[in-house]
């Protein structure tokens, strides 16, 4: 069969990681998707920086590349524009996109998802979230057959070093953020990750996975960690409790009438949790849905190489999609469920 064409756009820790597995992989993968998965170009803003990846494939041009015949358009740029712009000439063209791109799922996924329905084109995402961790397409496909209750998360590695490090040593939030940054677990500017922006993002794709609706971070009521003190944490254990950030989904009911409260803020859970004993830069995420009643998914949520496995993954399903002339699931066609306003809990 002809080979299945890529272009990946961009190719930081998360693009270099794809090149090297879709390259190292090669045959295993054409072997599982039925055709080759062939890199036709990567884009990238300076090519003379990328010395890890073949030259010959290198292009600062995204649009000629995206316009070009490939089959399948890979995203790990992140940011909103211009990924949403390109993404969203590549689904209408009728490719299936792969993409990391939290912020822009968070913002864009109606437009995203009516323009891939529209083209019968596949719009794939799992290391959006929670990284290696497979998760969206659980959410997507596995329980859609279910009805999904409840989606409670440690969606945020940063945020739950630092808490972590903060219960098992007595120390407070500005020690232990330093401890963090120094280490390398913290970001230099940490603003994203520790007043929960980051986590917000993940909630609201979170919500509307499960839920089958619209949620967008604007709707996601959000409070960071940079309030909680050794003091906190330590009541908390008092109370046999500890302290982490929850992204928490729910579906509410009021009078037979359903809605949805996304929310992430610190939490006090029992130790006796499972959440409560998912530590360091590890996420983790508890589901619990009618039938299937209560599971948890927990693994790496960032890093190169544990996010461009969830790229890969996706990959491979795509183009086997394409093999068959099939598609995945679509997402424009469901019932959405209305958002409680910000701040009802
Ligand atoms: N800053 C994120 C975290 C990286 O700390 O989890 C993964 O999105």
């Amino acid at each position: 069969r002809k080979p299945i064409k890529v272009a990946l756009l961009g190719c930081g820790t998360v693009g270099t990681e794809v090149v090297r597995l879709l390259t190292d992989q090669a045959a295993d993968l054409t072997a599982r998707v039925g055709a080759p998965v062939e890199l036709a170009g990567i884009a990238v803003r300076k090519p003379n920086k990328h010395r890890e990846v073949p030259a010959e494939l290198l292009t600062t041009d995204v649009d000629a590349l995206v316009e070009s015949d490939v089959d399948v358009v890979v995203e790990v740029v992140g940011g909103i524009e211009p990924a949403r712009t390109w993404l969203l000439k590549a689904l209408k063209a009728g490719k299936s996109v792969v993409t990391a791109n939290k912020a822009l799922l968070a913002e864009h996924s109606g437009e995203l998802f009516e323009a891939a329905d529209a083209a019968g084109a596949d719009l794939y995402f799992e290391a959006a979230v929670a990284g290696a961790i497979p998760l969206l397409r659980p959410l997507r496909e596995s329980l859609a057959g279910d009805r999904i209750t409840r989606v409670m998360g440690i969606v945020n590695g940063t945020t739950n070093f630092i808490l972590s490090g903060m219960d098992s040593t007595g120390a407070g939030y500005a020690e232990t953020l330093e401890e963090a940054t120094r280490l390398g677990y913290a970001e230099a500017d940490p603003t994203a990750d520790v007043d929960g922006f980051d986590a917000a993002s993940k909630a609201a794709i979170l919500a509307s996975l499960a839920f089958h609706s619209r949620v967008t971070a604007a709707d996601v009521h959000r409070e960071g960690i940079a309030g909680v003190s050794a003091a906190d944490i330590a009541a908390a254990k008092g109370l046999g409790r500890t302290v982490k950030l929850l992204a928490i989904c729910e579906r509410v009911t009021d009078n037979g009438t359903d809605s949805i409260s996304v929310r992430v803020h610190p939490a006090m859970i029992p130790r006796s949790h499972p959440l409560a004993g998912v530590n360091g830069a590890f996420n983790a995420v508890f589901v619990e849905a009618d039938a299937a009643g209560e599971m948890m998914f927990y693994g790496k949520g960032a890093g190169g190489a544990p996010t461009a496995s969830a790229v890969l993954g996706d990959l491979v399903a795509v183009a086997r999609n394409k093999v068959v002339s099939g598609r995945g699931p679509r997402e424009s066609a469901y019932a959405a469920l209305p958002v409680r306003p910000m701040g009802h809990a």
